[in-house]
């Protein structure tokens, strides 16, 4: 007879894998589709503040608490002159933008983003061209960012009405190098040199900032993981991160298989934990190289749109690329991956949901300036920013496993567990995969002493498929009673089918 679903958790306060580090909630801005324009900044609306950015749309980032924001690309930065995107708007010139081909105004730059940024409380990881550009003009933009004053650039930044310097700390040398799709694209030899000589020159000039350092483009690439190898071979001295990019989607249609793809995840970044400490010990060196994990989503349902876009009605301004309609079965495998990071918060310290508003994002705007809403991945990503602060705990788990169509062993609940000591909380996230059964779970929370369940916030009970849009939000999230605290330090009850939940504990004492 099969065994009833169920997971036996322990948490104990001594256990603990890592200190979260907040980057890890991170997001990304690309200047791509309706992103930019008609996403942050739209002129005229009378939603828009003085400098044109959407007040709706920043209080909606603001909720998400989003740490850090990489920008300005991906495949967008390798074609980036970042001279033609600072100084009086009016003399900045429009250019072809190859990557998504597109038109690209540069009404917004490097100098109105990094006010954005501010305004929505994170911070920025600036990307530099190593595609068509090179060392000098990382060098110069870096000088132009960070450099108080008294040289060319950060004068010149001075003249532009930017008194303080932006104070830039984290920096991203190049993106997807590896692909064949980028413009300047590299093999590893190449881009390992490049990144080396360019991130020594950085260094030179602002030895506070982190760098990151570009690991393959996906794990199905076919030089993955030679390539973190290679590159890491050169760039070890200097850098401090390698990044990870990948994104899933139920292009089978078999759901209970789409559920099981945060175990790629994991196994992607096992696999890249293992190339950087290859690379440590090859050159005995004495520092980790941590993971960026700066592009993690779904993205799949826009796909042929896009390319007929590209393809057929190139060149427009701020196009309708990568918006990806998501429903509640991604949202659950967004929760899924947010636990997977979690789960390697010891090494994996920034990552990076690609995007935040309309090109694959939480936040979409209407075209033409009509009103805001968030999609059903808004909700994991906020409780996870919101709630995921503080320590990571290694709980000790005891789950009931499947088998889908591709994935052996797949437990029936991915869970994760974080102490905010301060807050004296604990927050549970944990996924039902199972799409119609029911999972018991008991949580032993022994070392904790006396606790209580602040709240329970689900997302659950929808059809897989049901969306959101700017006529309703279906897939919010509810409060459900069905746990119980027993004993003051045991909690039990079930998580239902197909389910994405948010356990809070209050800590006594
Ligand atoms: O996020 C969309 C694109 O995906 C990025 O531009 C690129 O880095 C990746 O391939």
């Amino acid at each position: 007879m099969a065994q009833k679903p169920e997971i036996k958790i322990i948490l104990d306060r001594d256990y603990r894998l890592s200190d979260i580090d907040e980057r890890i909630y991170g997001s990304f801005i690309e200047h791509l589709g309706r992103a930019v324009y008609d996403g942050l900044y739209q002129p005229g609306n009378p939603l828009s503040d003085e400098m044109g950015f959407r007040k709706d749309v920043l209080d909606m980032v603001r909720e998400l608490k989003v740490p850090i924001i990489r920008y300005p690309g991906g495949n967008f930065v390798s074609g980036f002159d970042w001279l033609d995107s600072v100084g009086p708007k009016a003399d900045r010139p429009a250019r072809l933008e190859l990557a998504w081909r597109s038109l690209e105004t540069n009404q917004v730059g490097i100098q109105e983003f990094s006010k954005w940024a501010r305004l929505a409380d994170s911070s920025v990881m600036m990307a530099v061209n190593l595609g068509t550009r090179g060392i000098p003009e990382a060098c110069a933009l870096l000088e132009y960012c960070n450099h108080p004053s008294g040289t060319k650039y950060s004068d010149l930044r001075i003249s532009h009405g930017d008194k303080e310097p932006y104070g830039i700390k984290t920096w991203c040398l190049g993106n997807e190098m590896d692909g064949p799709w980028q413009i300047g694209h590299k093999t590893m030899e190449e881009y390992g040199r490049l990144a080396e000589e360019t991130a020594k020159a950085m260094k030179l000039i602002d030895p506070s900032i982190e760098l990151v350092s570009c690991g393959s483009s996906s794990k199905d690439m076919p030089d993955f993981p030679q390539w973190e190898v290679t590159t890491l071979e050169h760039t070890y001295d200097y850098v401090d991160y390698i990044s990870l990019h990948s994104y899933y989607g139920n292009k089978s249609g078999d759901s209970l298989d789409y559920l099981a793809c945060s175990d790629d995840m994991d196994g992607f970044i096992k696999t890249v934990i293992a190339s950087c400490d290859f690379v440590k010990a090859k050159k005995r060196g004495k520092k980790d190289i941590n993971l960026s994990f700066d592009e993690w989503n779904v993205w799949f349902h826009s796909n042929e749109a896009d390319d007929d876009i590209m393809q057929n009605h190139p060149w427009q301004q701020h196009p309708t690329l990568l918006e990806d309609i998501y429903n509640f079965e991604d949202a659950l495998v967004v929760g899924l991956l947010l636990i997977t990071l979690l789960n390697h918060s010891d090494r994996v310290k920034m990552a990076c949901l690609a995007q935040l508003v309309n090109v694959i994002a939480p936040i979409m705007t209407e075209p033409n300036g009509g009103k805001a809403w968030r999609q059903t991945i808004f909700y994991p990503y906020m409780h996870a920013s919101v709630y995921g602060r503080g320590v990571c705990l290694m709980p000790s788990v005891k789950v009931t496993k499947h088998d889908t169509a591709t994935h052996e062993n797949v437990t029936d609940v991915a869970c994760t567990a974080v102490y905010n000591e301060e807050n004296k909380e604990i927050t549970v996230f944990a996924v039902n995969r199972l799409l119609d059964s029911n999972v018991d779970i008991n949580i032993d929370l022994r070392s904790f002493g006396n606790c209580s369940i602040i709240e329970h916030i689900a997302l659950e009970g929808f059809d897989l498929k049901a969306v959101n849009s700017a006529q309703g939000e279906t897939v919010v999230p509810k409060n459900l009673n069905t746990l119980s605290m027993d004993g003051g330090s045991v909690l039990n009850g079930a998580l239902h089918g197909a389910s994405w939940n948010v356990i809070r504990i209050k800590v006594e004492k």
